[in-house]
């Protein structure tokens, strides 16, 4: 059984070198963090300081994102970061639904080899991968659980960065991910007999 860091590695190897994939002609913003997360943040797709630069969530609302979680007491690299889609669409315009569809598959491998306890999208695009039907100003903050994980809803910073009032509710629903992950932790800790 090979560690999940290596996993990891082959997985972007495999991303490298699929060339059937959309968005050719800008690089591969594979993922960064634990490969032992227990949080692992999904956003849409990679900005241009992503694209530089080769990390997720670098730009203005990566330090928002970045802020808000170490307020919670996590460093970054304690968590997993990654997108929907994993190289930049022109002008960063939205993903197109075949862009979202062709990088599934290595999405669902990073959560099939990281395992995380909680899984928290950032913004509609990634909620509405796993939840096609909801909207996210309404589900926001809530708590839902899928297959071998919980899904809490985020707002995407960029949109926090824009309006006072979704600041104060991205911050809101950050503030339960410690405890929820705690609790969580407790249901699943050591059996005593
Ligand atoms: N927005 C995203 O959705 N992802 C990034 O990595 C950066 C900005």
């Amino acid at each position: 059984m090979i560690d999940k860091k290596r996993q990891l590695n082959n997985l972007k190897n495999k991303i490298l070198r699929d060339k059937s994939l959309p968005l050719q002609g800008s690089n591969l913003v594979f993922g960064e963090g634990s490969s032992e997360a227990d949080i692992f943040f999904i956003g849409e797709a990679p900005g241009l300081k992503e694209e530089q630069l080769g990390q997720p969530f670098v730009g203005r609302s990566g330090q928002l994102l970045t802020r808000t979680i170490e307020s919670l007491g996590f460093n970054r690299g304690d968590v997993y970061i990654s997108n929907i889609v994993k190289r930049r669409p022109p002008d960063n315009r939205d993903p197109l639904p075949l862009e979202i569809e062709a990088y599934k598959p290595y999405l669902q491998k990073q959560i099939e080899i990281i395992k995380p306890k909680i899984i928290v999208t950032l913004g509609r695009f990634s909620f509405n991968y796993f939840m096609p039907d909801r909207k996210i100003s309404l589900d926001q903050g809530k708590t839902f659980k899928i297959s071998n994980f919980l899904l809490i809803p985020m707002f995407h910073p960029a949109a926090a960065l824009r309006s006072t009032k979704t600041l104060k509710q991205f911050q809101k629903s950050f503030q339960k991910l410690p405890s929820i992950l705690k609790k969580i932790k407790e249901l699943t800790g050591p059996q005593i007999a």
